[in-house]
C-alpha cells in the first residue's frame, strides 16, 4: 500500500501571513524523501489553501506524482488539461464547508461526471473518483471510464472505537472488492489517523491512501522542541 501525502494544510498556514512560509515545495519534497509516494493538492474553487501557482510550481518539481484534488468545475478542468498531474481526484465541493463533505454523487449525475472527465482521460491523465462507499456509487463509477475510486474513510474514521466502526468498515471492505471485480482500482482516504490506518491492511488490493490532517498535526508536535530550542538559543 502507498501513502500520498496532502500537503494543503501548508498552505493554509502560509496564506495565514500571506508570504511564502511555510514553503509547500518543501513539504513536497520533504513527503517525497521520506518515502510519500505521490503529494496531493486540492485546487479549490476558492482557492483558500492551495494556489494556481502552487500546482504550476509543484508539477515542475515533484519527483512523484501530482494527485490534483478538484470539482466539477471548468476553470480548474482548464489548468489540470494545461499542468497534466498524474492523477486528478474528482470530489464534490461546497464553499462553506470546512473539508471535502461526503462522496461524489456519480450515480445522480452519470452522464455530467462522464462527459466532465472525459477530455482529462483523454489527455493521457489518471481519474479517481471520490465516493462514499456504497453499491450504488461503485456501480455508477465502473461506467465512467475513471480508472479509479478513492473510497471516502470518513465515516469509518470518526466511528472507529466505537459501536459502528464495524459496519462502516465493512462498507469500505465491500465496497472495495466489488470495485475491483468491476475493473476499477482502489484508492481511500480522508479521516485516517495514527490509530485507525491499520484496519486499511484488511482490505485486499488496496492502493495508495491520501492523507493529510493527520500528519501535518503531529509534524506540528513533533517539529516544535527543536524550533523552541532553536529560537532559544539564538536569543540568549
Ligand atoms: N482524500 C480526499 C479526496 C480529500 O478531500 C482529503 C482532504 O482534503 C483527503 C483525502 C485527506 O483527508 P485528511 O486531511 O483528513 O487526511
Amino acid at each position: 500500500m502507498l501513502l500520498g501525502v496532502n500537503i494543503d494544510h501548508i498552505a493554509t498556514l502560509r496564506n495565514a501571513r500571506g508570504g511564502v512560509e511555510p514553503s509547500v515545495e518543501k513539504a513536497a519534497e520533504i513527503a517525497e524523501e521520506n518515502g510519500a509516494s505521490s503529494v496531493t493538492t486540492h485546487l479549490r474553487e476558492d482557492r483558500r489553501h492551495i494556489k494556481d501557482e502552487d500546482v504550476y510550481s509543484l508539477i515542475s518539481k515533484l519527483k512523484t506524482r501530482l494527485n490534483l484534488e478538484m470539482a466539477m468545475a471548468e476553470d480548474i478542468q482548464k489548468i489540470a488539461l494545461d499542468i497534466k498531474p498524474y492523477s486528478i481526484c474528482l470530489v464534490p465541493e461546497k464553499r462553506q464547508e470546512i473539508t471535502t463533505e461526503g462522496g461524489l454523487d456519480v450515480a445522480g449525475q452519470l452522464d455530467k461526471v462522464t462527459e466532465f472527465i472525459k477530455p482529462l482521460l483523454d489527455k493521457g491523465i489518471i481519474v479517481s473518483l471520490f465516493i462514499d462507499p456504497d453499491e450504488e456509487q461503485v456501480k455508477a463509477s465502473a461506467k465512467t471510464g475513471a480508472q479509479f475510486i478513492e473510497l471516502h474513510t470518513g465515516t469509518y474514521s470518526e466511528c472507529y472505537g466505537y459501536e459502528e466502526e464495524e459496519q462502516e468498515f465493512q462498507k469500505l471492505k465491500k465496497s472495495a472488492e466489488l470495485a475491483q471485480s468491476l475493473g476499477l482500482q482502489v484508492n481511500a482516504g480522508h479521516g485516517l489517523n495514527y490509530e485507525n490506518v491499520h484496519r486499511m491492511h484488511e482490505i485486499q488490493g488496496l492502493q495508495e491512501l491520501n492523507i493529510g490532517h493527520s500528519i501535518i498535526s503531529r509534524a506540528v508536535f513533533t517539529g516544535l522542541p527543536e524550533a523552541v530550542s532553536k529560537m532559544n538559543s539564538l536569543i540568549k
